[in-house]
């Protein structure tokens, strides 16, 4: 199966299929599954909706690696108007970006620069910063850690797939700050990244107890545990119930249209429950990641094609 998550995550790197694989209807057909629709407007209703069973939404405007500056501060304005948005309909919502849409390839400064002009204008609320492939990973902590330091309400995401993240954890540990626990979603050389199922989920387990433990939140650590995977977060929930741990400082975090139910459960027994949605006409690379992530949701994409 490695094979096939390697080569979707390297058709969700093609320019070339990014730009045509998206034109079929069936393509189209297949990723709506994971997304309620490419406008604005279906995404906040989608979070109106989960909002009516207690589950607290991410927005996320599809987009990555903007080649100019003109384009990085299009996104900016757009999330911009999103959280204008949010805050017009009261919705339980925070937003979640990734720097290469900022302008991280163009120019550091400018990219912070639409980072803090996003951070003033969510207030009170967590801006919340993905992690993208491992060569962004120190540019990111790098700008995640100057506007911590300036606005203290960001939040950053870390992967357990690299062997790098404990490491990482610690001053982010110090500094108080909002962390996403995720596997991770790209291709990444075995000499930093653990290449078996086995030794991320592992690692998963121990970096999230790290996370919830006293040290973490004496420093007033908000944790986030985004993973689909049941079993893990059984065995992360029945550790914490050992712990004393009370169910409503534990946040789990999925993805728009995957394992609805657990979702719901776990906001029903009181833990806090928050899903990531995710718009924009640029959801091909997003898609294939979701593909490589489940290799058997190819067959939905097969059965679309033959349902024309
Ligand atoms: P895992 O891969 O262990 O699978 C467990 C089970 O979950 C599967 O058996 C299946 O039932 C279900 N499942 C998982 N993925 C599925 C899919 N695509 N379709 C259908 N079922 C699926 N990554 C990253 O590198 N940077 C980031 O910033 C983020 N951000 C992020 C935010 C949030 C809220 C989530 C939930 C995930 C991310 N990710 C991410 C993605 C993450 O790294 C990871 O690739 C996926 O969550 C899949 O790993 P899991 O632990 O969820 O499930």
């Amino acid at each position: 199966m490695n094979w096939i998550r390697r080569l979707l995550v390297s058709a969700s790197e093609s320019l070339w299929l990014r730009e045509r694989a998206p034109r079929y209807r069936f393509v189209r057909r297949a990723a709506a599954r994971f997304f309620p629709g490419e406008n604005v407007g279906s995404a906040i209703a989608a979070a109106r909706g989960l909002a009516t069973d207690g589950i607290f939404t991410l927005l996320t405007h599809l987009g990555e690696n903007v080649r100019d500056r003109h384009e990085s501060e299009t996104v900016a304005q757009q999330y911009l108007e999103l959280l204008d948005r949010i805050r017009a309909e009261n919705l339980p919502a925070e937003i979640s970006v990734k720097l290469t849409q900022l302008g991280l390839d163009v120019d550091h400064e400018l990219c912070y620069a639409n980072l803090a002009r996003l951070v003033e204008r969510a207030g009170s609320q967590t801006v919340w910063i993905d992690m993208e492939q491992s060569a962004y990973v120190d540019a990111t902590l790098e700008l995640y850690t100057r506007a911590q330091k300036a606005y203290r309400r960001t939040g950053i995401c870390v992967q357990t797939y690299l062997h790098r993240t404990e490491k990482d954890l610690v001053p982010l540990i110090e500094m108080g700050a909002a962390v996403r626990l995720v596997k991770g979603a790209y291709s990444e050389p075995r000499d930093i990244a653990y290449a078996k199922k086995r030794e991320v989920d592992e690692n998963y387990f121990r970096l999230a107890r790290i996370l919830l433990g006293p040290e973490a939140q004496r420093a007033g650590v908000r944790a986030v545990l985004a993973t689909h995977h049941r079993k893990l977060i059984a065995r992360i929930t029945e550790w914490a119930a050992a712990q004393g741990i009370p169910k409503n400082q534990l946040e789990f975090a999925m993805l728009y249209g995957i394992q609805r139910g657990e979702q719901v459960r776990l906001a029903r027994e009181g833990y806090r429950s928050d899903v990531l949605i995710s718009y924009g006409a640029f959801w091909f690379p997003w898609y294939m990641r979701r593909l490589a992530e489940r290799p058997a949701n190819i067959l939905f994409v097969i059965r679309n094609f033959f349902s024309r």
